[in-house]
């Protein structure tokens, strides 16, 4: 029986770990998978205050996308910087999907404002450089905080505010700035009230790493010029197909049940493995996404990652022969943009390098065998191989990816039997740290 579903685009490959997970073995986790996907469709179990990410494709509505798209046309007509400031859940997803879709840039993306991101963390090096980016061009604000009151990014958003507030006034930098936070508390809330800041407001329903399909993801992208309607359809239609009680049918099912069936195994890390240099952010917003959701009460599947080639000559070693706790997820693309092609060299010894053997060859396909042999040879070493490959990258693969990740975590924190809605061990850190700052009760 084949082990490979294929959805919107996106093909899922699991017949790699066969050696390791057999077929009945996988199919004996039926039931288990659909009575968690069921108790998520309900309504019910730890957490499911926060379900609301699960129909947000859905309940958009077309006076939600006018708003976004107006907000993006105001950006996009007087800045040339839009400064997203968000941390963890208030930013990975818009900077995953904006990262994953440069490959398509043109010269006909022209006229839109230069997305950077701030509030990321503490490094003041990084702020430096956010700030010269500024220096003397039109730029805007938007903060992005649930609760209003998260350190980095706060930090980030006082120091660039004064900025704008130098440059333009108070009332124009008060017009430059979009606040996307809770609906009717927190600080930031409160403030944009007063200052007559734009607003979005974060559904209360929707936690921050679930959150990309909210005005969290869509106002920075739509800002970027990103169509966000293809990204929600793109969601829309994985939400249907996620909807099948047939393992095989269903992608979020069916990476739930791999990666699960792997981890009772002694699979306890696994590896996000690209040839994508685009989809490294994609990679950082799903190591989020599982890594907080999965991670508690002593259990989870360890969320790591890699870039190849580039990691193959530093993490390849280990990947290939270190510990066999090891279950590897690669995440393709069968047709990138680019054409490059590797140029012959006929002059006198200009084959000194070996390399006319791959001329007229493009990059893309060259890369493609890479990843073939990199399966290839990882599953011979003892590592379980999942694919997950995309036609090419779209907005609406994009939505579809979010959607299909959201779900199989859901199903994930379910099978573990932990809460994958909350995130109790950030909280541990911070009490730390304020401490430290001397920060008053
Ligand atoms: O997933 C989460 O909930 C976190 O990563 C938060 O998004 C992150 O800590 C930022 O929180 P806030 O949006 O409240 O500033």
């Amino acid at each position: 029986m084949t082990k490979m579903t294929e959805f919107g685009g996106i093909k899922l490959d699991v017949s790699a770990t066969e050696p390791f997970l057999s077929a009945a073995e996988l199919d004996a986790m039926a039931p288990a998978v659909n009575a968690a996907a069921a108790e998520l469709e309900e309504g019910t179990g730890p957490g499911s205050e926060y379900l609301g990410w699960m129909d947000l494709p859905e309940t958009i509505t077309e006076d939600d996308f006018q708003a976004i798209e107006a907000s993006a046309a105001r950006a996009q007509k007087d800045s040339q910087v839009y400064v997203v400031i968000g941390i963890g859940g208030s930013y990975l997803g818009s900077r995953a999907v904006l990262d994953a879709l440069r490959g398509m840039e043109t010269d006909s993306r022209t006229g839109y404002p230069e997305i950077i991101f701030a509030g990321t963390g503490l490094c003041s090096s990084m702020l430096n450089r956010v700030l010269s980016k500024c220096t003397g061009r039109n730029f805007r604000i938007c903060m992005i905080s649930k609760s209003g009151t998260t350190l980095e990014p706060a930090v980030a958003f006082r120091t660039l505010r004064g900025i704008l507030m130098e440059k333009f006034g108070s009332t124009e930098a008060a017009r430059r700035i979009t606040a996307v936070t809770d609906g009717t508390r927190g600080a930031l809330r409160q403030l944009a009230d007063s200052e007559g800041f734009e607003t979005f407001a974060i559904p209360d329903n929707v936690g921050g790493r679930f959150s990309v399909l909210t005005p969290v993801g869509l106002v920075p992208l739509a800002a970027a010029g990103i169509d966000v309607r293809a990204v929600v359809d793109g969601a829309r239609k994985m939400r249907a197909a996620c909807q099948s009680t047939e393992l095989r049918n269903n992608p979020a099912h069916l990476y739930a049940a791999v990666r699960h069936g792997l981890y009772t195994r002694g699979f306890t890390t696994e590896v996000m493995s690209t040839f994508h240099g685009d989809l490294q952010t994609i990679q950082e917003w799903w190591k989020q996404l599982f890594g907080e959701s999965e991670g508690k009460g002593g259990e989870g599947i360890f969320p790591a990652s890699a870039v190849f080639t580039t990691d193959l000559h530093s993490m390849g070693q280990y990947i290939q022969d270190g510990r066999r706790n090891l279950q590897e997820t690669f995440l393709c693309v069968r047709n990138a943009v680019s054409r490059l092609t590797v140029p012959s060299d006929d002059s006198e010894g200009g084959n000194l390098d070996g390399l006319n053997y791959l001329a007229g060859r493009t990059l893309d396909d060259i890369n493609w065998k890479a990843f073939e042999g990199t399966k290839s040879a990882h599953g011979a070493g003892g590592v379980p191989c999942t694919s997950l490959e995309m036609d090419s990258i779209t907005p609406e693969v994009m939505g579809g990816l979010i959607y299909m990740f959201e779900k199989a975590v859901g199903i994930s924190g379910r099978l573990l039997g932990v809460n994958p809605f909350d995130q109790p061990g950030v909280e541990t850190y911070k009490k730390e740290m304020f401490r430290l700052l001397g920060k008053p009760e």
